[in-house]
């Protein structure tokens, strides 16, 4: 049964602060992108989360899903899954903005991000994918692109508070 690592436990923050390597579409077959896919899904919905990259669950694969929080009742916000991403493109303007992370409990901090960013990568089927995009998708893209990184949001984040639960 997967778990998400946290900075809690010695060897998964070790684990968390390593850059992962490509995904080679080479190695898996569809059956078993489709099942990484899917338990990736569940892991962050389960802890209640809105992005998970594969690292968080101790996977070697440059890889995340995301799904931002719904704003609108009536629209559903959409679910992404991309394999080796890169932001391309930054916008100059900066925004703060509360970040938490599931790798690091209990703990949140004000980030300074491009509020604009392009970001491009594959596709479950291999298929190359371009999005721009901002607010808190936007947001999202570049705190997972970090975690492929072996970077966290406490790393960046400029005041840092702890919750009492
Ligand atoms: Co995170």
């Amino acid at each position: 049964m997967a778990k998400i690592y946290t900075i809690n436990n010695k060897k998964e923050e070790k684990f968390l602060r390593q850059k992962t390597p490509i995904f080679d579409f080479s190695k898996f077959n569809r059956k078993e992108i489709n099942n990484l896919v899917k338990t990736m899904r569940e892991m962050m919905k389960g802890a209640d989360g809105i992005g998970l990259s594969a690292n968080q669950l101790g996977l070697p694969f440059r890889f995340f899903v995301a799904q931002a929080p719904m704003m609108n009742t009536n629209k559903k916000s959409e679910f992404y899954a991309i394999f080796n991403p890169q932001i391309t493109k930054f916008s100059e303007d900066i925004l703060l903005m509360e970040e938490g992370c599931l790798s690091v409990p209990k703990i949140f901090g004000e980030v300074a991000r491009p509020e604009k960013i392009v970001i491009e990568g594959f596709d479950k089927n291999g298929r190359i994918i371009k999005i721009k995009t901002r607010g808190i998708l936007g947001r999202i893209f570049q705190h997972e692109c970090d975690h492929l990184n072996g970077i966290l949001f406490i790393d960046k984040a400029k005041k840092v508070y702890k919750i009492n639960s």
